[in-house]
């Protein structure tokens, strides 16, 4: 049996530093659990063009087709703002997706019962909190055409354009409906039917897919702009929420502040399934680069492990080993182990990102 192939492309700013501690979780699964993998480095976004002048190497792209999983740390950075539209670092990242075909981005918000004091929100609003966004990663907004500035007349237009075909929508909505089935059977399916044509076929689609293959599943519509209001109202009404690319966005940066950091999210974005079963698959946490902390050791490495522990469920079929980590995570926050994006100024000395990892590692040892 040769071992699954993981390509990981750290990317720029905290990156790095993050994946940094992923290694080290991979190799202990190795080690310990029999579970190894063939791991590749490669470069994305600013590190990528930087060298190579471009966000993503052609070389890279064939890389990441041809990897059982891609784990992804963060793209883009200050250094990069003034680089021409097409090969800024976020370009890499959109191709990665697009090219992999991977159209149903997992992005979850779960909060751990030890930090439900650090949201925003009060902690009785978000205490068990535990939703699942399904966004739609590879149409719409984000790649519709026409797109571009043009000339019109004596001055400039933007334009981009929201598409969704039918078969698109069909196959988001299958693997939400798909998901809520392991979990509690309802979802909630987001747009803007009341004022956009694409999203009245989306309510249309989404709607058909449920009563013809999954009757059982408890489905709901709601306008976007009253999903944030509700994510921030009483966000446990809901489980599974469906979503097109740019809603998604924007409801999952909403959903992972309920949380209370940024740092802890992972997410997984998934294709169809290759013929061995297993679906073309990239990992990343939800966070970005953080430019204002790169480099220093501070960086919380937990959305990035967790994204690692998601790639063990979706890619791997290791769902117990998946579970392990995640209870490590959780075992070492019940701890009180904190790096500085879940502190407030009076309380004490953060650790470090390499600190963190020692820690999940111990709890790692120490469940076996
Ligand atoms: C995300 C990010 C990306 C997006 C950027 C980095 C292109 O915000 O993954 O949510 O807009 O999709
Ligand atoms: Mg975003």
């Amino acid at each position: 049996m040769t071992n699954p192939t993981l390509l990981i492309l750290a990317g720029d700013g905290i990156g790095p530093e993050v994946m940094g501690q992923v290694t080290r979780i991979i190799d202990w699964y190795g080690k310990n659990r029999d579970l190894a993998f063939d791991v590749e480095h490669d470069l994305v976004g600013g590190a990528a063009y930087d060298k190579h002048g471009t966000p993503l190497h052609d070389d890279t792209m064939a890389k990441a087709l041809a990897a059982d999983a891609v784990l992804l740390g963060a793209v883009g950075g200050p250094k990069y703002d003034d680089l021409d539209f097409s090969v800024k670092p976020e370009r890499g990242l959109l191709r990665l997706r697009k090219e992999m075909d991977l159209f149903s981005n997992l992005r979850p918000a779960q909060c751990f019962d030890a930090l439900a004091d650090f949201s925003s929100l009060k902690k009785d609003i978000v205490a068990g909190l535990d939703i699942m966004i399904v966004r739609e990663l590879t149409s719409g907004v984000y790649f519709g055409e026409p797109r571009g500035i043009f000339e019109e007349g004596n001055e400039r237009v933007g334009i981009n354009t929201q598409r969704y075909t039918e078969s698109e929508i069909d196959r988001v909505a299958r693997s939400a409906f798909e998901l809520a089935r392991r979990r509690s059977g309802k979802v909630c399916s987001m747009e803007k039917a009341n004022v956009m044509e694409s999203g009245i076929l989306w309510r249309e689609v989404v709607q058909k897919v449920r009563d013809t293959d999954y009757p059982d599943i408890e489905l709901t519509h709601m306008y976007a702009d009253n999903g944030a209001m509700q994510l921030v109202r009483a966000p446990k009404q809901f489980d599974v929420i469906v979503t097109d690319n740019l809603f998604g966005d924007i409801l999952s940066d909403c959903a992972a502040m309920l949380t209370g950091s940024l740092g802890m999210l992972p997410s997984a974005s998934l294709g169809a399934p290759n013929p061995d079963g297993r679906p073309k698959a990239l990992y990343e946490p939800v966070h970005g680069s953080a430019p204002d902390i790169a480099g220093q050791g501070k960086a919380n490495p937990i959305a990035c492990i967790l994204s690692f522990a998601m790639a063990l469920r979706y890619s791997f079929d290791q769902g117990d080993e998946a579970t392990r980590l995640e209870n490590a995570v959780e075992k070492v926050l019940a701890d009180g182990a904190r790096t500085a994006d879940l502190m407030g100024p009076e309380d004490g000395t953060p650790i470090s990102t390499t600190e963190m990892g020692d820690a999940i590692l111990a709890a790692l040892d120490a469940s076996l």
